[in-house]
């Protein structure tokens, strides 16, 4: 056994994705310029503690770094105050669990098929807060919470925290209405921006922080640009319990070099996060609209489909989002399956659903055209109306033209080991 067979297997993986299309929603790219602080010396060290209050000597450039980070957020966002520690969305969450509750109390969160995470449930990070989960009353038809429902089970129960933000998100929440009402009743309003912290950032999806929410935690790598990390973002009386959630609480490593890229990443959405985002939203109407026209049972047609970087189909008919996800991969077309609102949970293996997300192959450069070609390949792979091979071609002709990262200060291949210099 070699070392160089690892390399070799992330070669086959790199030579795959090259001719692949990926669309699964919480995934994107990171450029060239922000790949290079992975391999940097900032991974092999520590820095416990707060800019200028390390734990550990020798921080002062991690300082400058970490400083940069704050700064930056707090401008994307708006943010009176920011945590840029969390090294995942999920870490984040929990961060934020304890910040905001105590063990026992009950918060009020979207289930699974109605598209909550599942660290916002029982068996996950809420569940190990040891908080109560009552689920919102969800509205299919608009595909969101339902506010008026929502307030009445309030009213009564006196949950302690609201939280929104989904994995499942095609539309802008009531963070608003709820926030007001959280208010009335002494309770906290949580906003998990995950999927959607790219399209805030551009300006093209509701402001939480603006609409009310006490607290904003967001995974950096779905539609943001960055490395796999989170970020909280908060109102200043919350600055002091959401740090010491964070650290100690949740951290002590938080993946410094990684927090290097997250700068980069955060001056590129600076730069290119409108132009970006807009372009996602148009591109997953677009394919939206064109797998309906086909003849897909897309989710929200009289909605205008999707305000986000999401596409939901209810895919039944054929089979269910298990069987069209694996038909969906013998193309090299890459997504997952998904349970949809009026799914039960325990059918989490066969969803009645997939979803679909697009601004992987936006910050590839694609743009409505190219979404319109993927709805036909889709549409021909599910009803196996053309031979396998030939459609697997057809993938890889159309992503040949589509391998440069875009919306970046230095244009790079994607598939490429990156060359650092
Ligand atoms: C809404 C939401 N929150 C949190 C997470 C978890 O993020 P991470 O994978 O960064 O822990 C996800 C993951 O997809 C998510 O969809």
């Amino acid at each position: 056994m070699s070392f160089r067979q690892v390399y070799d297997i992330i070669e086959r993986h790199h030579r795959f994705y090259e001719v692949s299309i990926p669309l699964i929603a919480s995934e994107n790219l990171t450029s060239l310029s922000v790949r290079r602080c992975y391999v940097s010396d900032l991974g092999h060290r520590y820095a416990e503690g707060k800019v200028g209050e390390r734990f550990y000597q020798g921080c002062s450039f991690i300082d400058e770094v970490e400083d940069l980070a704050i700064r930056l957020t707090k401008e994307l966002f708006q943010a009176e105050h920011v945590n840029v520690q969390p090294i995942s969305g999920v870490v984040a969450n929990m961060a934020a669990f304890f910040a905001l509750t105590k063990p026992g109390d009950k918060i009020m969160a979207l289930s699974v098929p109605c598209g909550g995470h599942i660290s916002h449930d029982r068996f996950s990070a809420a569940g190990v807060r040891g908080l109560e989960i009552m689920y919102y009353p969800f509205d299919y038809e608009n595909m969101n919470v339902d506010v008026d429902k929502t307030i009445k089970v309030a009213e009564k129960e006196k949950p302690k925290l609201f939280v929104l933000g989904s994995s499942l998100i095609l539309f802008p929440q009531p963070v608003k209405e709820l926030s007001e009402f959280a208010a009335q009743i002494s309770a906290r309003l949580m906003y998990d921006a995950s999927h959607v912290l790219g399209l805030i950032a551009g300006g093209k999806f509701q402001q939480p922080l603006k609409e009310g929410a006490d607290v904003m935690t967001g995974s950096t790598h779905k539609t943001f640009f960055g490395p796999q990390r989170a970020i909280i973002a908060c109102k200043e009386e919350f600055s002091e319990t959401v740090d010491r959630a964070v650290f100690p609480g949740v951290i002590s490593n938080h993946h410094l070099n990684t927090l290097a890229g997250y700068v980069i990443a955060a001056m590129e959405m600076k730069e290119f996060g409108r132009e970006y985002a807009n372009q996602v939203v148009r591109n997953a109407k677009r394919l939206a609209e064109k797998m309906h026209e086909l003849g897909f049972k897309v989710v929200g047609e009289h909605l205008g489909f999707t305000e986000s970087h999401q596409v939901a189909v209810d895919v039944k008919e054929f089979g269910g989002g298990e069987k069209v996800a694996r038909k969906l991969e013998e193309v090299n077309i890459i997504l997952n399956k998904n349970l949809l609102p009026w799914d039960d949970l325990r059918s989490t293996s066969d969803p009645s659903g997939i979803r679909i997300g697009v601004q992987e192959v936006t910050r590839l450069g694609m743009k409505e055209d190219q979404m319109e070609i993927i709805a036909e390949i889709m549409w021909k792979a599910v009803n196996g109306k053309e031979n396998v091979e030939k459609l697997r071609n057809e993938v890889a002709d159309l992503k040949k033209e589509f391998s440069t990262i875009k919306y970046a200060f230095e244009e790079s291949k994607a598939y490429a080991f990156p060359e650092l210099r």
